[in-house]
């Protein structure tokens, strides 16, 4: 299928809308043929980045690179952008047909090969035969399909889904995220996908942009963004992540200790720690990095069983630590030694080796559990 594929470039973006910053020095790149995630919370900008993009909006500051072309001062109609929004937006008294041809009409291609396009098109959405209905005449997950061949229709360099599948249950998501990868592979076409949903980010995309109040975190593989987060924001908004106060009170070459505020005892860290002794952190861990006792051990946090839910396959179990500080542990359910019951008094340990640490002077107090005492 004839659909070039291009380089994108965001430099320096930069918008406000009267006078509230939207979004602020933004920069990330998207390879040709590549399908890059942009996520994080509603309101965070990722949509404003989009619309700049497209030349919806004119961003303040900022560069926007297409297949090497410079998109400033280019109309959003010649930017060989196509756009899929949340509502789909197809023209509610057009056929199918009509609506995937619509591009291709506002560009006066000829009759003959706009019909020959638009054959292709619902082949590749597997909606032949369905050319004649009216939209309302699909299902919600039929209708995102043909919005997707309309925005693919004038063979865009760029394809941009703005929460594609927000309007969509979360069984029929799945196949569509599944579909979607299918269609994005056959087409080769780069792709940028907003979602607020880190599962279809990391379903989806082979790198995420992580945004945080119009500002990238941090852009990775999904991997690397779980596994070695750069910023406690990243850290918690990609899975969970437990978090404990403590104190650097020993650094070395090859590993640091920590003294945890929950228990006053000492957490051995077998990595080089770049923070002086004194300096307050917050240490994370996850769930499956927490492992519940019936017995105290040498690193041992006491802790009381607060309520254990069975999810799939594990056992989530939210305790209580001495001082207060609420941690929730994760065990698989089949082979467990131990399974504590409500109100036990228990023992935690916390696989040290995975945990990740962030100085609180890094931290903005919204990132802080409830209830900090820093
Ligand atoms: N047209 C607009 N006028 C004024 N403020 C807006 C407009 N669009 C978005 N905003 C504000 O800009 C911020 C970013 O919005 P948006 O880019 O839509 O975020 P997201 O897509 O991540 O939910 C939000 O605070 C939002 O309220
Ligand atoms: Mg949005």
């Amino acid at each position: 299928m004839a659909t070039q594929s291009g380089a994108l470039l965001v430099d320096g973006l930069t918008h406000s809308y009267g006078g509230e910053l939207a979004i602020q020095d933004v920069s990330f790149d998207i390879a040709p043929g590549e399908i890059v995630a942009l996520l994080g919370p509603s309101g965070c900008g990722k949509s404003t980045v989009l619309r700049a993009i497209a030349g919806l909006i004119q961003p303040a500051q900022g560069q926007i690179m297409l297949a090497g072309k410079h998109l400033g001062g280019v109309a959003a109609r010649e930017r060989g952008i196509g756009m899929v929004f949340q509502n789909y937006a197809l023209f509610p008294h057009l056929t199918v047909e009509e609506n995937v041809a619509y591009p291709l009409a506002c560009q006066h291609v000829p009759k003959a090969a706009r019909k020959e396009r638009v054959r292709e098109l619902l082949a590749l959405i597997q909606l032949d035969g369905f050319g004649r209905r009216l939209p309302r005449e699909l299902s919600g997950g039929q209708q995102q399909r043909v919005a997707v061949a309309r925005a693919l229709a004038a063979s865009p360099a760029l394809l941009l889904l703005d929460e594609p599948f927000g309007a969509l249950d979360r069984a029929l998501r799945f196949d569509l995220q599944v579909e979607m990868l299918r269609l994005q592979k056959s087409v080769g076409i780069t792709t940028l996908i907003v979602t607020h949903d880190q599962e279809e980010a990391q379903s989806l995309a082979s790198r995420l942009v992580l945004m945080n109040k119009g500002h990238v975190e941090q852009i990775d593989t999904p991997s690397t963004v779980y596994d070695r987060p750069k910023t406690l924001f990243v850290n918690s908004f990609i899975g969970q992540a437990n978090q404990l106060r403590a104190t650097v009170v020993e650094t070395k070459a090859e590993s640091a200790v920590l003294k945890l505020d929950a228990s006053g005892s000492s957490l051995t860290l077998a990595r080089r720690l770049d923070y002086a002794v004194g300096v307050r952190i917050v240490l994370t861990c996850r769930p499956e990095q927490v492992s519940v006792h019936a017995a105290a051990t040498a690193t041992s946090l006491p802790a009381r069983l607060i309520v254990s839910v069975p999810l799939g396959p594990t056992l989530v179990h939210d305790l209580e630590l001495a001082d207060g500080t609420q941690v929730r542990a994760s065990q698989m359910r089949s082979g467990a030694a131990f399974v504590p019951s409500l109100g036990d008094q228990v023992h935690v340990t916390i696989d040290a080796d995975h945990c990740h640490v962030f100085p609180v002077h890094s931290i903005s107090p919204s990132e802080l559990n409830k209830g900090a005492k820093l």
